[in-house]
C-alpha cells in the first residue's frame, strides 16, 4: 500500500467507516443507516425510498440501507442504492456529513479515497447463462416483493 492509501485507512478506522464497512469485502454483510447524523439531501435519497422499511415495516428500518461493499468501488460507479453519484470522492464526502455531521479536510478525503484504491482487484468475469426456451409450463418470475 502506498504512503496516502496507509494514512487512508487510518483515517477510515477513525472516523468510524469502519463501523458500517467491514470485513473481508469491506462492507455488504449488513444493513445500516444512510444518514446515521444528516440525512443526505432528495438528490441522493429521495424522501419516499425508505429502504429496508418498504419489507419490514418496521420503524427502525426507515432509511436503512444495505451499507455496501467497498471492495472494486474505484471501478463500480454510479455510488449509492439511487446511482446518483459518479464521483468517488463526492461519495465519501457525503458519507462523511452523513456519518459525522461535518466536512472532510479536503486532504483527508483525497486519503480516505486513496484507500478503497488499494482494495481494487479484477473484476470477475460474468458469463450469462444461455436459458431453454420457454414453453406454456415455464414458471413466470414473480416480481413483487414478498412478506
Ligand atoms: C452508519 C453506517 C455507515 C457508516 C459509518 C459509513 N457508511 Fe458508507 N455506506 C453506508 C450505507 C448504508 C451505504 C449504502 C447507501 C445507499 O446504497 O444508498 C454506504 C455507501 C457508501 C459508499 C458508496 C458505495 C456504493 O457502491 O454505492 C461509499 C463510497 C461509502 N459508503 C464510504 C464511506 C466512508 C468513506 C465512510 C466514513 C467516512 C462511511 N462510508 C461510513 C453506511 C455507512
Amino acid at each position: 500500500m502506498t504512503a496516502d492509501q496507509l494514512v487512508g485507512l487510518q483515517l477510515f478506522m477513525e472516523r468510524g467507516c469502519a463501523s458500517c464497512h467491514s470485513g473481508v469485502n469491506v462492507g455488504g454483510h449488513g444493513y445500516c443507516p444512510f444518514g446515521l447524523i444528516e440525512k443526505p439531501g432528495a438528490e441522493i435519497l429521495p424522501p419516499d425510498d425508505k429502504g429496508h422499511f418498504a419489507v419490514t415495516e418496521t420503524v427502525d428500518d426507515e432509511y436503512v440501507f444495505r451499507a455496501a461493499p467497498l471492495r472494486n468501488i474505484a471501478l463500480t460507479a454510479p455510488c449509492f442504492h439511487s446511482g446518483k453519484v459518479w464521483d468517488l470522492r463526492v461519495a465519501v464526502e457525503i458519507m462523511a456529513e452523513s456519518r459525522l455531521g461535518e466536512a472532510l479536510h479536503p486532504e483527508e478525503t483525497t486519503q480516505i479515497v486513496a484507500f478503497p484504491d488499494s482494495v481494487t482487484g479484477t473484476m470477475p468475469e460474468v458469463v450469462l447463462p444461455v436459458l431453454p426456451v420457454e414453453t406454456a409450463t415455464t414458471p413466470h418470475p414473480v416480481t413483487a416483493i414478498l412478506p
